[in-house]
């Protein structure tokens, strides 16, 4: 190795040692860190949110898991003797789920009478695919086809912490949201929050748990005018735009509307 390029390599490397203490000390980055911190210390996890609401709906409630990925990180955890999981395996190779498809491929093999029965009705579903809204939207749609009037759509990742974790580049990791990645879920769930004949809510834990139900009054729709789907005007009007409430209250709204149904 010559002398010019030791002195070229031992720049580049200052450089880099100058731009990691920027990133270090720079005022996003400590947010984005405290703010995963938050969200990660939070309480109960997806999978006891599920659990209880296949409970509540019986023996042999069924349950759809759309996104799977590992199945010990979630799909496992999950007590039911009637679950599918739907995954087209970009991020687990092996991908031990029962269809190995991308959700559109899913839904419309299910319609076509392909695969199980075309009119199955789920129990609960929890989407948890790609995390960009046109795509969970169409989730929530075809959801909406396959689910018991009395069921749940459960939507992962509705709740982002900051700007930084609703990034459409899932690739991207430099950002202050480190590698958190909730994508722009939360646009598509807004947009089921505005419609009148549906009833939801998002349970404030493990990035923001969106709940749906046709039948269950678990929560009115939002009056938030957001027609740009603008992030900032999530983060003024958070709790009324998800109606965003603990798994206590969830609990408490959902048995109370069980008794007034009685
Ligand atoms: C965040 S992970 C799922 C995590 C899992 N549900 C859990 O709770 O631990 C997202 C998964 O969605 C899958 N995915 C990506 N695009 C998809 C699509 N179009 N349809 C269904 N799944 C998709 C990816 O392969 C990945 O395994």
């Amino acid at each position: 190795m010559d002398d010019q390029f030791m002195k070229r390599k031992l720049k580049e490397n200052l450089q880099l040692y100058r731009l990691g203490r920027r990133v270090q000390n720079d005022s996003y980055h400590i947010l984005g860190d405290k703010l995963n911190y938050v969200e990660l210390s939070k309480t109960p996890l997806r999978s006891q949110i599920i659990n209880f609401l296949l409970e509540l709906m019986g023996k042999d409630a069924k349950y759809l898991e759309i996104g799977v990925r590992f199945p010990e990180q979630n799909f496992d955890k999950i007590s039911s003797s009637n679950k599918y999981g739907v995954d087209p395996g970009l991020e687990n190779k092996s991908n031990p789920v029962d269809f190995k498809l991308t959700s559109d491929e899913f839904f419309k093999r299910l319609r076509e009478g392909k695969i199980l029965d075309r009119s199955i009705k789920f129990d609960v579903i929890f989407i948890d695919g790609l995390h960009l809204a046109d795509q969970v939207d169409r989730d929530i749609r075809n959801a909406l086809d396959f689910l018991n009037d009395n069921g749940f759509i459960l939507v992962h990742d509705c709740n982002p912490p900051s700007v930084f974790h609703t990034n459409e580049i899932q690739e991207y990791k430099l950002s202050p949201a480190k590698g958190f990645w909730n994508g722009t879920t939360w646009k598509a769930f807004f947009k089921y929050r505005q419609q009148n004949d549906l009833y939801s809510c998002c349970i404030d834990t493990d990035w923001g748990i969106g709940i749906i139900s046709k039948k269950n009054k678990i929560g009115e729709p939002t009056g938030v005018k957001n027609p740009f789907f603008e992030y900032k005007i999530l983060e003024k009007n958070r709790k009324e735009s998800l109606n965003l409430i603990s798994f206590e209250e969830f609990k408490k709204r959902l048995l109370n509307a069980k008794a007034k149904s009685f």
